[in-house]
């Protein structure tokens, strides 16, 4: 059977390497007038649209997107599903946020129907938002893992998930046990790793919320299973850390916890990190665990300022990605995260530039998943998930990008300004699966799961 061929041609945009490390023109990918060819879901082919459209196969016509920039889809490196309800809730700092909204919304959970409809919303939001591959905390019951790998499959979406993990300090309704905890991930691992695009991360919600029972439990089941991730939380308020210190006073320190149960390695990615040591810093980078940076979550509950250039120190750099931490966090949209790491940045006089805040928003963020092979970049071989941004999207944006003198300027600007109206379509293996002005009912224009190569994407 001849192979499914997509081709699009605009401004493409990926990464060869880290910015941060390497001179930022080996790093980075651009091509002005750009074609990007996929057969059956991959990459084939992306360079200068003269110089390969003689590979398009007979009869395939690109899909034109005349100024727009095509990205790998944003990789969100930490999230969770099960808080899209409460996002936006006022007022309190992490652990009252947690005992007054979150345990509360997370109860839910445990009735499969509510899982399924905010799974299904969840997905959407993705897609609208350009976001085609998210680590996210599912809630402590098995069925909210169930019905939201359901959703993510029925959009071929490349998620990674897992049922907290909690066994005290939390409500009754939340809490699981470290054998229970251990045997239900064991059964959801096996049931839905590597199962189409899923993968299954181990997620102790945070040292204060499991007994050593449980964590030693959870070390032993990713040893059974290092081909899972490991996805928690660590250092993001001081409250928590003071916590953290007097439940484990054996341990040097809140990573120490972790770094003890056999926690920390690559496919691990701690969310937060603000309030990380150098000599922290340095055991990730030795052991090769990532960190989730969350601005927008940050500052919405006043944890603090994570610094991105102690991060990557090139002494000891760490991988970070960038997450949206919905609900604490408060977009789903990963331009509107770059846009507040940028101010984050800033505030320790670091001027975080837009080809680093889209590295981390792709590139980046599938390193620290340890999917890079497959995800987050545009070179042939990796999996055809990418994202279509309109410069246009807004009057506004429209008359600050015609005055961009380069591709940095025009990211940075779409980064700052930019949001979901700047998701012109987003594609996932190859399939057009978010179109930002389809027709939503009936007529004759296009619809999401058009085949692609038949229409002009211009809007023109
Ligand atoms: N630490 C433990 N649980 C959570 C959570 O749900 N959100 C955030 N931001 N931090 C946490
Ligand atoms: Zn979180």
């Amino acid at each position: 059977m001849a192979a499914a061929v997509t081709a699009v041609r605009g401004r493409l945009v990926w990464f060869r390497d880290d910015p941060f490390l390497v001179d930022r023109d080996e790093a980075f990918a651009y091509e002005e007038d750009g074609l990007l060819i996929c057969e059956d879901g991959v990459i084939t082919a992306a360079g200068d649209f003269q110089a390969l459209r003689e590979r398009l196969p007979e009869g395939v016509e690109p899909v034109h997107y005349p100024r727009h920039v095509i990205t790998p889809g944003f990789v969100d490196t930490h999230t969770h599903y099960v808080q899209t309800g409460i996002i936006a809730a006022f007022g309190a700092q992490l652990i009252d946020w947690l005992d007054h909204y979150t345990y509360v919304e997370e109860q839910r959970f445990s009735d499969a129907d509510h899982a399924r409809d905010v799974a299904s919303s969840f997905c959407d939001e993705l897609l609208r938002n350009g976001t085609t591959t998210a680590l996210t905390f599912c809630a402590v019951h098995p069925q909210s893992v169930d019905a939201l790998f359901e959703e993510a499959t029925r959009r071929n979406l490349r998620l990674a998930a897992g049922k907290v993990l909690m066994d005290r300090n939390a409500p009754d309704g939340l809490l699981d046990t470290a054998s229970s905890g251990y045997e239900d991930s064991k059964a959801l691992l096996e049931k839905w790793h590597g199962n189409g695009r899923n993968l299954y991360a181990i997620t102790p919600r945070f040292a204060p919320t499991s007994t050593p029972e449980q964590l030693e439990a959870a070390g032993a089941l990713w040893r059974e299973h290092p081909e899972a991730l490991m996805h928690t939380h660590v250092s993001e308020n001081t409250g928590e850390i003071s916590w953290v210190r007097s439940l484990f006073p054996d341990r040097h320190g809140y990573l120490d916890v972790y770094d003890h149960y056999g926690l920390l390695g690559p496919g691990a990615v701690l969310a937060h990190g603000v309030h990380l040591t150098g000599r922290e810093r340095g055991r990730c980078a030795e052991t090769g665990t990532a960190v989730a940076h969350c601005p927008t979550s940050n500052l919405f509950l006043g944890s603090g300022l994570f610094r991105v250039h102690d991060a990557k120190d090139p002494r000891h750099p760490m991988q970070v990605g960038l997450g949206t931490d919905i609900g604490a966090g408060t977009s789903f949209s990963l331009l509107a995260t770059m846009n507040e790491a940028y101010k984050v940045a800033k505030l320790s006089s670091y001027p975080l530039d837009s080809r680093k805040a889209f590295f981390l928003a792709t590139l980046g963020g599938a390193r620290a998943m340890g999917i890079d092979d497959k995800v987050g970049s545009l070179e042939p071989g990796h999996e055809a998930d990418f994202v279509v941004l309109d410069p246009g999207a807004t009057p506004l944006l429209a008359r600050r990008t015609a005055r961009a003198a380069d591709i940095d300027e025009l990211l940075f600007v779409l980064a700052v300004l930019g949001d979901d109206r700047a998701v012109r379509a987003t594609y996932v293996a190859g399939a057009l699966a978010h179109d930002r002005d389809a027709v939503p009912t009936g007529g004759d224009g296009p619809c999401p799961g058009t085949p692609p190569g038949v229409r002009d994407g211009s809007g023109a």
